[in-house]
């Protein structure tokens, strides 16, 4: 087994930790978890999405992570080396391939929302947004997001923020900015935290009651596997990008403890969004005006209330948009790592190349709040929702339930052991779960919606 990858390592159990959390932390945690629970009608959906992070989540993160290390290269890769040392056919490579795929179409949406809070920085900034209501930070938004031209701005900038980050590889580009901002990030977010406590008086059980009370007569198999999708979206899974990080971890560190934590990270960033914005939602009546514009509509509201909001509204967009790059760059480090491994062209040329075809993808989301308007893709959803529906409900549970297959069905199990070293009734566990459990959890999802 290779103890190091030609793309560098991690240099402590501490910074895999933090640069896992950095890809699994982002706005899928602050700006979809909430629109989408949102959308769902709360507490089931909530409910329902934490059992997916258990149950499924955890275990494929361990997955991944135990590939990556073992193979100690990118996803297709590792996931053809594997096979061949196990005896089985190298086609379980194309696993690496679809995901490989799966990480552009992320990109290219996620790289336009996080343009737009990049925007929103200087919107908090310039004191744009002071004082705003309900009314007037929903008409802001809007106004922004049919600016064609000033969304393509941003999401260039953004692509080459995280090209630029990419380029510079693992150690010097990634570690760095982790190792900061997500501490960062979790502050303010506390801080966040209690002003919704303090401040939104009744609206904040509401705004509890909304996320914890579970009503399963609202809850359709559609809903059940949005939750899933989210589940797999939020932990950065089923594409190969923890097994790309994994393959940067060092050799020692426990991987099952580890994947806790960062599921752990995860979810209370999750929650605690859901804490900051939906007691805004009732304390504002903007029930009907949820949708991806949501984070983008109650935030202002809180900042433009609260002394000092100009200087936090700044700082919570600026870590937000940090967020969205640490988790930006583990979407292309896939199929970046696989062409440093396959070609001579050297990891800056690679990163211009492969942002430039997920910037070109984005125009799609972009123009989906504007020009096209009106354009309609899969069933009935614009551009931007398509993109969004096919990565995160159709190819992320279908790569994760086929990782976990992979990994409990095609590779030896002395390797899965070597990689977990825990007791032999964990390691069964750990096995039936990737084996049976995951893999039938998201095909009865798929069929139930299927067959709704
Ligand atoms: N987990 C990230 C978020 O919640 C998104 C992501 C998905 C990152 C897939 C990498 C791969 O924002």
């Amino acid at each position: 087994m290779a103890e190091q990858s030609i793309h560098g390592m991690w240099s402590s159990r501490l910074i895999f930790v933090l640069a896992a959390a950095g890809s699994a932390v982002g706005l899928g945690n602050i700006w979809r978890f909430p629109y989408v629970t949102a959308e769902n009608g709360g507490g089931a959906f909530v409910l329902v999405y934490l059992g997916c992070i258990a149950l499924i989540g955890v275990p494929i993160v361990i997955a991944e992570v135990v590939l990556g290390r073992e193979g100690r290269q990118s996803p297709i890769n590792t996931m053809a080396e594997l096979s061949r040392r196990s005896g089985r056919s190298t086609f379980w490579q194309v696993v690496g391939w679809m995901g490989a795929g799966t990480g552009f179409i992320i990109l290219s949406v996620y790289s336009v929302i996080a343009g737009w809070v990049m925007a929103y920085v200087v919107r908090m900034a310039s004191g744009d947004l002071a004082g705003v209501d309900a009314a007037s930070a929903g008409a802001a938004f809007e106004g922004f997001t049919q600016d064609a031209t000033s969304v393509l701005g941003w999401h260039t900038l953004f692509m080459i923020l995280t090209m630029f980050i990419v380029a510079r590889g693992v150690g010097r580009g990634i570690e760095v900015a982790v190792k900061y901002l997500m501490p960062a990030l979790f502050f303010l977010l506390s801080m966040l935290v209690v002003y919704s406590v303090v401040t939104t008086g009744p609206a904040f059980a509401e705004g509890l009651a909304f996320m914890f009370s579970f009503k399963f007569e609202q809850l359709s198999w559609a809903a059940v596997l949005l939750a899933m999708g989210q589940a797999f979206f939020t932990l950065s899974l089923g594409m190969g990008t923890m097994m790309t990080y994994g393959a940067y971890m060092p050799s020692k560190a426990s991987i099952p403890r580890t994947a806790a934590m960062i599921a752990v990270l995860d979810t209370s960033v999750a929650i605690m969004a859901g804490i900051v914005i939906f007691p805004l939602v009732f304390a504002n009546d903007l029930t009907s005006s949820s949708g991806p514009g949501l984070m983008f509509v109650t935030l202002p509201i809180a900042f433009g209330q609260m002394t000092g909001g100009q200087i936090f509204g700044t700082t919570f967009f600026v870590l937000v948009s940090f967020a969205a790059v640490t988790s930006s760059i583990s979407m292309i480090e896939p199929a970046c790592a696989w062409l440093v491994e396959r070609t001579r062209l050297s990891r800056p040329k690679v990163a211009a190349l492969l942002g430039a075809i997920a910037w070109l993808l984005g125009l799609g989301s972009a123009f989906s709040f504007n020009y096209w308007n009106d354009l309609q893709l899969i069933g009935g959803l614009n551009f931007f929702e398509s993109m969004d529906y096919l990565a995160n409900n159709i190819m992320l549970p279908l790569g994760g339930m086929l990782i976990a297959l992979f990994t409990g069905w095609v590779v030896d199990r002395s390797i899965v052991r070597h990689q977990m070293s825990v007791s032999d009734a964990s390691l069964t566990f750990f096995l039936w779960i990737v084996r049976v459990v995951a893999p039938t959890a998201v095909f009865v999802v798929f069929v139930m919606t299927l067959l709704r």
